[in-house]
């Protein structure tokens, strides 16, 4: 059986696999096959979600599916049940489950013991199919593989998105650049498990610069001068400054994040043909300035309506 709880154990032939469906889910939809037919699929959600909440149950429906949203808040888990006894249940009555929460052994152990396809839609670590769709959304867009490319992230470096997409530069062999002031930084330890070594600086980075070496190819480039990760970069991709659950944070991380921003200066540094990608929820004049999400507007939301076509192709390739 397979579950989706990280972009970490992923192979290059899964990318591969689950890219390899999404035109026939996007260009059929309403008329491809429905391999959910006669199953019911849970969505359990401890945050608050737009995008990944509606994308699945839209996606789970058109794949035949019957879904029960569940607030965690309205479920016994949500008053102390745990997490190994409410998967031990579901998995007797229902056939998937999409799961969105703060730890991530919350749904490691869901899988563990429910015995049903678990998909992460969100923990305080990784954000896959987020990842999924992004790189799906780059390829489509640019019509090339995004092996090889520049990725500059900008933000706080240190939340799930950017550790989803360490995870998948690792495999598919791009540099990604990720540009955060210190204390916003990825772990060295996330960076070694992803199997980067830590290796000499490339010719012109600035001090304060580390780079990462993997088997694929891939680089992982920290830094805190967001000037420098720029230049070149074939993607620019920003999240939240406060992801969830880093409420009480909100002053000082307003203050150390100021100015790494994606704005019209910055994508001057980039290639002339750079995407603008945001996972959204945006928050302008924060991590991104009103205009220059406006001008990229048609990527933005082209990269959100494909969470419903990406996933749906994880689906299917979780159940085949
Ligand atoms: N990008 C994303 O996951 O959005 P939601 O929080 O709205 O689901
Ligand atoms: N890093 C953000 C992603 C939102 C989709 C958060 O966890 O809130």
């Amino acid at each position: 059986m397979k579950h989706l709880l990280s972009l970490e154990t992923l192979s290059v032939a899964d990318f591969e696999a689950i890219f390899g469906r999404v035109p026939t889910f996007k260009q059929n939809r309403g008329h491809h096959a429905r391999p959910l037919s006669g199953q019911t699929w849970a969505l359990i959600f401890s945050k608050s979600s737009t995008r990944t909440r509606v994308s699945f149950e839209v996606g789970l429906r058109e794949l035949g599916a019957e879904v029960l949203f569940l607030n965690a808040n309205d479920i016994q888990l949500g008053r102390g049940e745990p997490i190994q006894d409410t998967a031990r249940v579901l998995g007797r009555m229902i056939h998937g489950v999409v799961i969105r929460t703060f730890a991530q052994s919350d749904v490691d152990q869901f899988a563990q013991f429910s015995g049903i396809p678990t998909v992460n839609a969100l923990t305080d670590d990784e954000h896959p199919c987020q990842i999924l769709t992004d790189i799906y959304t780059f390829q489509e867009r640019r019509r090339e593989s995004i092996g090889g490319k520049v990725v500059t992230y900008v933000g706080d470096a240190a939340c799930n998105v950017p550790a989803s997409w360490i995870f998948a530069a690792a495999r598919l062999g791009f540099e990604l650049r990720l540009a955060a002031p210190a204390g916003y930084q990825p772990a060295d330890s996330l960076l070694r498990r992803a199997g980067g070594t830590q290796g000499p600086a490339l010719p012109g980075t600035p001090t304060g610069t580390t780079c990462w070496y993997f088997a694929s190819g891939a680089k992982v480039i920290v830094t805190p001068h967001l000037n420098w990760a720029a230049t070149g970069a074939d993607l620019l991709y920003t999240d939240v400054w406060i992801s969830m659950g880093k409420e009480s944070e909100s002053a000082e991380r307003l203050r150390q994040l100021e100015g790494y921003q994606i704005n019209g200066n910055l994508l001057k540094r980039a290639k002339s043909d750079a995407l603008v990608m945001h996972c959204l929820p945006a928050y302008r004049g924060k991590e991104i300035d009103a205009e220059t999400l406006e001008a990229h507007a048609d990527t933005i939301f082209s990269e959100a309506e494909n969470r419903l076509h990406v996933q749906k192709a994880i689906v299917d390739w979780m159940i085949s």
